[in-house]
């Protein structure tokens, strides 16, 4: 039986069509729907998913529609939709174009799915989680952000090859932004349970932090038409799978602290625990002076963002 009834997937890009076929291949829910204002694009995708279900072997019906009312009964949304940055774009045009786009979606989720768990991955995802949670009026547990899983999957891929050990024996946290200013944890980082620093020198240790702050960018340069999916949407259907399946997963995320790291008013990259009733615990570790001011200059430049959607309507 599946986990869950409904996951909306809002945006039927490469991201949330990777997204739905992934979470369509492992049996999650009854149903995966695809959303998205091209008209043909999210029924063309759903169906085509649908179509490997007797080859993969999965019982969920995948669905796609142009419709916001698709939301309705939702359990989980993924909100994938927005813009990426087009040339002779400043970053404050692309967050207010990206804030209008998860206004309307924010208030038809607490239209037609108040009860659901969201998980944002628009960019800059940590400003887009902030500004979802205060527009559609949810409790912050219910409403997180995707980044960290992401950095940290990259940093752990780095490591691996650095090591020539299997990549899942690495594990890690990154905190702050989903951005330049991500602060890996390289105190929390081991192969296996030895730490980092016993295994890979001090040099090679800051190139590897340097490529997986630019990891996004890395992709960017080298698909030159967009930005990275695959990675992306297995990080998604990680945490997706540990709301479905009330894992209790304890994941670098994007959530709003309640007084861990002395923060309480603003979305940021944290470890968290994740279960069915979406966020269920920030988990606040020890974090080196030196770690402790690149996150706050994360905080910084989360709150730089921030000030820019202030002045914009949160309603109709
Ligand atoms: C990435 O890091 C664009 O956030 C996306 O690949």
């Amino acid at each position: 039986m599946a986990a869950v009834g409904r996951i909306v997937v809002l945006g039927a890009g490469f991201v949330g069509g990777t997204l739905a076929q992934r979470l369509a291949e492992s049996d999650l829910a009854e149903e995966v729907c695809l959303v998205d204002i091209v008209d043909g694009l999210p029924q063309g995708k759903a169906l085509d998913i649908q179509e490997s279900a007797p080859i993969l072997e999965f019982s969920t019906r995948v669905t796609g529609s142009t419709s916001l009312g698709a939301l309705a009964g939702a359990d989980i949304v993924v909100e994938t939709a927005g813009l990426a940055r087009k040339p002779g774009m400043s970053r404050s045009d692309l967050l207010e174009k990206n804030a209008g786009i998860l206004r309307t979606h924010a208030l038809a989720v607490r239209e037609h799915a108040p009860k659901s768990v969201v998980l944002v991955v628009t960019n800059p995802v940590d400003v887009m989680a902030h500004w979802f949670r205060e527009v559609s009026g949810f409790p912050a547990a219910r409403v997180f952000g995707e980044s960290g899983t992401l950095d940290t999957a990259r940093f752990r891929t780095f490591v691996a090859a650095e090591l020539h050990v299997a990549p899942r024996d690495v594990t890690g946290f990154v905190l702050g932004t989903h951005g330049d200013t991500m602060v890996p944890l390289l105190s929390l980082t081991s192969v296996g349970g030895v730490p980092l620093a016993q295994l890979i020198s001090a040099d090679r240790l800051r190139a590897i932090v340097d490529r997986t702050r630019k990891g996004g960018g890395e992709i960017v340069e080298l698909l030159k038409t967009g930005s990275a999916f695959y990675a992306p949407s297995a990080s998604q259907a990680e945490l997706v799978k540990s709301v479905a399946l009330n894992e209790h997963r304890l994941l670098p995320i994007t959530a709003q602290p309640s007084g861990e790291y002395g923060l309480r008013d603003l979305y940021i990259g944290v470890p968290a625990l994740i279960g069915r009733s979406g966020v269920e615990r920030v988990v606040e570790v020890p974090v080196t002076a030196e770690e402790r001011a690149a996150f706050d200059a994360s905080v910084a430049a989360v709150r730089t963002d921030l000030a820019v959607l202030s002045r914009l309507p949160r309603t109709g």
